[in-house]
């Protein structure tokens, strides 16, 4: 089918505060230069925040990433994991219509979603709680036909069984999600014919299934305020709001200017001087101005390129031996402060880097960035 933006479309998207900060910590994942890689996580995001992905919300997280609107365009529309139209307010179906789904009975869960749905895809039913499609294969082959419901997967379904679904769902519950024929997981119908040591596991459902009844993250949406903001990729960050966050490619104006606003804070400043937003730890030593033979290269070591370096000059600091010298306090510090660049400096452990460069060593990173081959 063809994947094209919804002809009616909202004015504008902002993400809620808590979906935000989110969003900018799995911005710090990937090296420098390197957001765009965030793209998938962000669009989910901004459809689990709004249902299905609006063109505003794709603009916002292709501006968030710096990248052109029809490179986060080709991402959404690729995957259909996106929804490019509004979806039912409790769940959309997505029934696997490929071949051993097709052959097992797929054509028949069709049938009940035409009935008890819409009779044509992509359509709210009349009260608007849900809505439908046929996707291609859903890899749970050996458990067809099945479908996906919200964020799992309801196997060897029946007609019958997922009409019952749908009614539980109506009602306001949410069926267990697995096999729907007192399978535990794939193995066969008749039962396990070897490894038989292995049979049922330790948990009352299969591992995807036992995760979706604890965390209870499924045909429900998330908003944001139910999912710890932690980033261990980045140490020592503390969960918490951040006091004025500022994404990469900041620089860049938003072409909504009233999106801030929304959020209530206030816009972002095109080229703006980083400022201290944190008292974390303990604020190192600064210079006005390199020392007369000129700053060192700071993008010498690992993590740091040009941006971070022109950042790292605007706080004060130019050279290997005052980064070399940050106590873990100071370091805290920093990597509070690195507006964009969160939790770079325990990252990539620029103080040992540091360390050898202040000392007219090499790292294996300097080595190669010296015969241009990063
Ligand atoms: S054919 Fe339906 S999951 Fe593979």
């Amino acid at each position: 089918m063809l994947r094209r933006l919804y002809h009616d479309q909202p004015a504008s998207f902002a993400f809620t505060p808590a979906n935000r900060e989110w969003a900018e910590l799995q911005m710090t994942k990937y090296p420098e230069g390197r957001q765009a890689s965030a793209i998938i996580p962000l669009l989910w995001r901004a459809q689990e925040q709004e249902g299905w992905l609006t063109r505003p919300a794709i603009e916002h997280v292709a501006d968030m990433l710096g990248m052109a609107y029809m490179r986060a365009l080709e991402v959404a529309s690729f995957y259909f994991m996106f929804q490019l139209q509004p979806v039912g307010s409790v769940a959309h179906f997505q029934i696997c219509g490929t071949t051993t789904c097709m052959i097992c009975g797929a054509e028949d869960l069709v049938a009940v979603c035409r009935e008890k749905i819409a009779d044509k895809a992509h359509t709210l039913s009349a009260d608007g709680k849900f809505s439908w499609e046929e996707v291609e294969c859903l890899g749970a082959c050996a458990n067809a036909p099945m479908a996906q419901i919200g964020k799992d997967y309801y196997e060897d379904l029946t007609a019958a069984r997922l009409a019952e679904i749908i009614d539980e769902l109506a009602a306001g519950t949410v069926p267990v999600a697995g096999p729907q024929n007192g399978r535990y997981a794939s193995e066969p119908l008749s039962g396990l014919s070897s490894l038989k040591e292995m049979d049922s596991g330790s948990t009352q459902y299969n591992a995807s299934v036992q995760a979706a009844v604890d965390i209870g993250d499924t045909v429900k949406r998330i908003d944001g305020t139910e999912v710890p903001l932690t980033a261990p990729w980045v140490g020592k960050y503390a969960a918490g709001k951040p006091s004025k966050p500022v994404p990469r490619g900041a620089a860049k104006k938003s072409p909504r200017p009233d999106e801030d606003e929304m959020i209530g804070r206030p816009p972002v400043k095109a080229a703006a001087t980083p400022e201290p937003t944190s008292n974390a730890g303990k604020k190192p030593k600064t210079m006005k101005a390199p020392r007369k033979a000129g700053a060192d290269d700071l993008t010498l070591i690992k993590g740091v390129g040009p941006k971070l370096e022109a950042l790292l000059h605007s706080m004060g600091f130019f050279h290997f031996d005052q980064i070399a010298a940050w106590t873990s306090q100071e370091v805290a510090w920093v990597d509070q402060n690195l507006e964009g660049f969160k939790g770079r400096v325990t990252r990539d452990d620029w103080v040992a880097q540091a360390t050898i460069l202040a000392e007219g060593g090499e790292t294996e990173f300097s080595s190669r960035a010296k015969k241009g081959e990063v």
